[in-house]
C-alpha cells in the first residue's frame, strides 16, 4: 500500500504552494488515475512520491509518503527506484543509450546482477511487455510510444510494486493506447499500485478511481478539469 500523507510542495522560485496537504491511499492490484489541466502540479507530484523533487533541491515537499506503512521520503532515488518505477511523459529525458537492450540491462548491471540473470530479467519482461522486435534496435530510431514502452519496460526489470505513469499514452494513435492499456491491466493482473496521470479523459476507462488535481488540492472526479 502506498499513501501520501499531507502533501504540500512549493517550488522555491513560487511564493504560493503548487500541492497542498495530498492525500491519497493506493493499494495494490489498483489502477488510480489524476487527470487535471496543463501545469497544475501532475508531473510534480509523481517527483514528489520517487524523490527527484528532494534529490533537486528545487521544491520544498512536506508530509509523508509510505510503502506498506513505512516512510520512505528520506530514502535516496536509487533507493526508491527498485520499489517505485516511474515513466515521464516525455520519453526522451529517460532513455541514456543507444540499444534497447542496454536500456533494459542498465538498473540490473548497476546493481550489480550475474550477466546471465540480467539476460533472463530482460527477456522476460520483453516477452511480457510484447516487444521482442524491439530489444536490438537503437531507440532513438523508434516513435514516441515504443520508447515509452522501452522507459516501461527500463524500469520493469527491478520489478518495482508501483508504477507512476506520467501520460504514458500522450505520443501514440488510438490502436498504440488500446495496446499500452492492455499492458497497464496485466500489470494491474500483476498486483501493481499504479497512479496513471492522464490529460486524456477518453483513456480513463481502464481506471478503478479518477481523482482531478484542482487548485493545488487532489479531489474525487467530477467531470469537470475546472
Ligand atoms: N523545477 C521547477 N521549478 C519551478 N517551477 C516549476 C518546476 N517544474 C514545474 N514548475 C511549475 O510548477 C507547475 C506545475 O508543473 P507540472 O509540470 O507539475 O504540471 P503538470 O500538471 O504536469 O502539467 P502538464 O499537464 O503540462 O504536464 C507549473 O506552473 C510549472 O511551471
Ligand atoms: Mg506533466
Amino acid at each position: 500500500m502506498l499513501e501520501l500523507r499531507d502533501i504540500s510542495i512549493r517550488y522555491k522560485s513560487h511564493k504560493t504552494p503548487i500541492l497542498s496537504n495530498i492525500n491519497l491511499t493506493l493499494v495494490p492490484g489498483t489502477i488510480t488515475s489524476i487527470v487535471g489541466l496543463s501545469g497544475c502540479g501532475k508531473t510534480t507530484l509523481l517527483s514528489s512520491i520517487n524523490g527527484v523533487l528532494k534529490y533537486d533541491h528545487k521544491g520544498e515537499v512536506t508530509g509523508s509518503v509510505l510503502l506498506n506503512k513505512r516512510p520512505i521520503e528520506s530514502d535516496s532515488v536509487m533507493e526508491i527506484s527498485k520499489y517505485i518505477g516511474t515513466v515521464y511523459q516525455d520519453p526522451d529525458s529517460q532513455i541514456v543509450f543507444s540499444s534497447v537492450r542496454a536500456e533494459l540491462s542498465f538498473a540490473l548491471e548497476n546493481y550489480c546482477y550475474p550477466l546471465e540473470e540480467i539476460e533472463s530479467i530482460v527477456t522476460g519482461v520483453a516477452k511480457s511487455l510484447d516487444m521482442m522486435h524491439l530489444l536490438d534496435r537503437n531507440p532513438n530510431e523508434l516513435s514516441g510510444g515504443e520508447k515509452q514502452l522501452v522507459v516501461l519496460a527500463a524500469i520493469m526489470v527491478l520489478e518495482p510494486d508501483v508504477l507512476l505513469l506520467d501520460e504514458i499514452m500522450s505520443q501514440v494513435d488510438d490502436k498504440g493506447s488500446d495496446l499500452i492499456k492492455k499492458r497497464i491491466l496485466s500489470l494491474k493482473e500483476k498486483n501493481k499500485i499504479i497512479l496513471m496521470i492522464e490529460h486524456d479523459l477518453d483513456h480513463l476507462d481502464i481506471a478503478d478511481r479518477v481523482m482531478v488535481l484542482r487548485n493545488g488540492l487532489l479531489e474525487t472526479f467530477d467531470g469537470e478539469l475546472l
